[in-house]
């Protein structure tokens, strides 16, 4: 019988996808349509701990504040303890912090989900391999199997039905100079999750057929961009991803645009500081707001354009 440690404590990042997850072909095991590759953002993430519960009571705290135990993020929390405890009596009670800025507008369910991996792994003394952790915590949410990484990090499709050979794998590139500006256009829950524009997305807009031939065209030309560090190669194809993920959904009905007013506007900035020979691009996630991708030698000048952006360097040490 495996006992739990008195307690466990861990950290993962966030991330970014350059070439992004939109689509399951398991809706049980999150098994994706895609690969994708992502960048990770270094101190910005989660940090889990989890310790025993004196109370015999599973308990769930999210920065500081105790979450229902019938809210949706205790129970899914919980059930994905429930995959590690596989039965055993072990009620714990799970802390976690989020070091995101909440102003940064940025999703925290990959790197909650992958600290909380690693945390469990910790706590049970499983000692697991990173890519089954990687595996165990795309189950909590697809992009977590990301977050289990630094630097640039691929999820593969893979092929079993099981799973198993669909997690992230780090790739050996690094880029010291690469800057990630985080503009918060608006913050608040999100009208459709992504699991539901995912599922809504497949099974109504035709346009989808499209997208898994524009996403393993984006992987080789990132994989091309990385490698010769061609940083307009790499900006590019990121913006195009996001804009071809958004065009899908777009194409849904009912249709799912996730894009204010000020989004438009944070586009068409970006677009005319390239136009003003700025090598400044940008890529969206299933909500409103951007990320802009740069490199450190424009960050004032970006910092100029989008004041009170959040800057994060994903490679320095
Ligand atoms: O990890 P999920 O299930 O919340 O899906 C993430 C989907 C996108 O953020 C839109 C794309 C991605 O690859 O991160």
């Amino acid at each position: 019988v495996l006992a739990a440690r008195d307690e466990a404590e861990a950290f993962a990042p966030s991330n970014i996808a350059l070439c992004k997850y939109w689509g399951k072909r398991d809706a049980e095991l999150n098994l994706p349509i895609n690969a994708s590759l992502s960048v990770s953002l270094a101190h910005l993430g989660s940090r889990t701990r989890l310790t025993p519960a004196g109370d015999d009571t599973d308990r769930v705290w999210l920065n500081g504040t105790e979450q229902a135990p019938d809210s949706a993020f205790s129970r899914k929390l919980l059930a994905f303890v429930e995959l590690f405890r596989a039965g055993r009596a072990l009620p714990v009670h799970v802390h976690t912090r989020n070091n995101i800025p909440t102003a940064a507008g940025l999703a925290s369910s990959a790197s909650g989900f992958a600290a909380l991996t690693l945390a469990l792994d910790q706590w049970l003394d499983l000692q697991l391999e990173p890519a089954v952790l990687s595996a165990f915590a795309r189950m909590g949410s697809g992009s977590a199997s990301r977050s289990l990484f630094e630097g640039f990090v691929q999820w593969d499709d893979g092929v079993r039905d099981d799973g198993m050979d669909s997690h992230g794998v780090r790739l050996a590139a690094s880029w010291p100079a690469l800057r990630i500006g985080l503009v918060k256009v608006a913050t608040g829950e999100k009208a459709v999750d992504s699991r539901a524009g995912m599922k809504r997305t497949i099974e109504t807009a035709h346009l989808y057929q499209s997208w898994p031939l524009q996403a393993a065209a984006d992987l080789t030309r990132l994989h091309q961009a990385i490698d010769t560090k061609d940083f307009a190669l790499l900006g590019q194809t990121a913006e195009q991803n996001a804009l071809s993920m958004h065009a899908t959904m777009i194409a849904s009905w009912p249709p799912l645009l996730y894009w204010t007013p000020d989004s438009v506007a944070a586009m068409q900035q970006v677009w005319a500081l390239r136009q003003q020979g700025l090598e400044v691009y940008f890529t969206m996630d299933a909500g409103p707001n951007l990320k802009l991708l740069f490199e450190a030698d424009d960050q004032a000048q970006v910092e100029q354009a989008f004041p009170g952006i959040e800057v994060v360097a994903p490679f320095r040490a």
